[in-house]
């Protein structure tokens, strides 16, 4: 059997790359999975058990019991589980217990696709090195919290947006600076900042960038 064709989706807290994965996802008929959802279910199994997110052993016992079934119940969304996510997410052993579910899904996707769509912070980088192909989504601040501040107010939540901008650059700041599988740019990733794009012209630039390495791997030879 020929290797399952992984397009990795990385970049920083609301550069839309959720929705580019989903997009490119349908485009190709692959599963997509929202790997972020699993740092805030995680979150937000601590956060119910009365925890910190912060200490690791709330937060390594949550990764081990979360749900994923809930993975679109919205109250994963808000910008409190956000934060709560990214101090669960700079815990290794909440990063080690969530690895093979991630790995499982890239080797064997659901449904017997030939291939599956992630996204993430350390997809390219730690969970799938050897990913078809590998973007890497930005855009500016401004312009992240006013897709993030849309976002929330048709989930009916009010924000002010430079509360937001605050929040999403403070969150990619420790990203970045977390010492496991923090958020950076794979040596071998394509940046795509999204500042001047609308969502069609985003998904255009992203498949531009995609189409020709997965048929570069149709078109290889099947290893093994
Ligand atoms: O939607 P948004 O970009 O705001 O965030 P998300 O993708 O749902 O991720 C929430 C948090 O989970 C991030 O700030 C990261 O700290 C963490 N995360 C991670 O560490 N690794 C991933 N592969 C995905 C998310």
């Amino acid at each position: 059997m020929s290797q399952p064709i992984v397009i990795a989706v990385d970049g920083t807290a609301a550069s839309g790359k959720g929705t580019l994965a989903k997009k490119l996802a349908k485009h190709f008929g692959f599963p997509h999975l929202d790997s972020g959802a699993l740092y805030r279910l995680t979150a937000l199994a601590v956060l119910e058990a009365g925890g910190n997110p912060a200490n690791a052993a709330d937060a390594v016992k949550a990764a081990k019991t979360i749900d994923f079934t809930r993975a679109a119940d919205p109250a994963i969304r808000t910008d409190a589980v956000g934060a709560a996510a990214s101090k669960v997410a700079a815990v290794a052993g909440v990063r080690a217990a969530l690895f093979d579910f991630q790995r499982d899904f890239v080797e064997r996707p659901p449904g017997g696709a030939t291939g599956a769509v992630v996204d993430g912070r350390d997809i390219g980088t730690v969970i799938c090195p050897d990913a078809t192909a590998k973007l890497f989504v930005d855009a500016a601040p401004a312009v992240r919290a006013h897709r993030r501040w849309l976002e929330l107010k048709g989930m009916g939540i009010e924000r002010d947006e430079r509360a937001l901008e605050a929040e999403l650059v403070a969150r990619d700041a420790q990203d970045r600076a977390r010492a496991v599988s923090p958020l950076k740019q794979a040596a071998d990733a394509a940046l795509l900042d999204t500042s001047n794009l609308g969502i069609d012209a985003a998904f255009a630039a992203a498949l531009a960038l995609v189409e020709p390495k997965v048929r570069g791997q149709l078109e290889a030879k099947p290893r093994g």
